[in-house]
């Protein structure tokens, strides 16, 4: 790689309008201003927390490539989380991007001063990071590709769709690398002893997340500006358990026993 291109992507990375700029978002699209200012706040919010949880993931991305180095996990697998770890900040800024256009106001660097990778408590390292990634990848990032995919679908701004498209098929691209994982670990019977144990309640941990509808903004019109309110992503989420998630598991021969998400 030239010193050029590395200048570029740091820059990139550094700066929200430079990283929305560089991926050709049409941050001029005028159906923001057609927005009246309570519901373009309540955007700008909801853009600013996906800038927050975007940055999350992609430092869990990065702790996770350091882990599965020293556990010697197949090298391709390594680097795909180091550039998952890559994308989600660059996803981080692109929601940033979003929250300034939508807010008409400066946003800061998200606060990750209280962020930690959730620890499994496993003896196993071996299971200890697969539970991490089948909780990333294989439930979190599945949810997120079918949640942006319903975002996209229900986008009817020219910027609103852009947005959720840069994030997509990066998205699917991380959901992929956790079910390869646990595709290559089918012969451990231990290890598989131990996710089936632990499967459970990560998922209904996980997937309660998504169902808080305090995660989510509703108003006129928001969803055509490419942000799905509570309602309708309840019912995206359930379904992308029911038809991506369990089957998922059930393909893999890990079955999970019915669970009820509200308690
Ligand atoms: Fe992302
Ligand atoms: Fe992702």
């Amino acid at each position: 790689m030239s010193p050029r291109v590395r200048a570029t992507n740091a820059a990139v990375l550094s700066d929200p309008l430079a990283c929305a700029v560089d991926l050709g978002l049409p941050l001029d699209d005028p159906s923001v201003e057609e927005l009246p200012v309570p519901l373009r706040r309540l955007l700008s919010q909801s853009w600013q927390r996906r800038a927050k949880s975007e940055l999350e993931v992609g430092f869990a991305f990065e702790a996770l490539s350091a882990r599965a180095q020293q556990l010697g996990v197949d090298p391709a697998v390594c680097t795909l989380l180091r550039r998952a770890s890559a994308q989600e900040r660059t996803h981080s800024l692109i929601c940033r991007a979003m929250a300034e256009r939508y807010g008409a106001r400066r946003i800061d660097d998200p606060d990750l001063s209280g962020f930690a990778l959730p620890e499994f408590g496993e003896p196993e390292p071996r299971l200890e990071f697969t539970l991490h990634l089948t909780g990333l990848c294989c439930v979190n990032e599945t949810l997120a590709s079918a949640w942006i995919h319903a975002c996209v679908a229900a986008s009817r701004t020219r910027l609103g769709l852009a947005a959720n498209r840069a994030h997509l098929r990066e998205e699917i691209e991380h959901a992929r690398i956790g079910w390869a994982h646990l595709a290559s670990c089918m012969r451990d019977e231990q290890l598989l002893a131990g996710l089936r144990r632990r499967l459970p309640e990560l998922l209904r941990v996980n997937v309660r997340q998504w169902l808080d509808p305090a995660l989510y903004v509703d108003g006129p019109g928001l969803s055509e500006h490419g942000v799905l309110g509570s309602v309708e992503s309840r019912r995206t989420i359930l379904a992308a358990v029911d038809e991506l998630v369990l089957p998922g598991f059930a393909h893999l021969g890990i079955d999970v026993p019915p669970l009820d998400w509200q308690h």
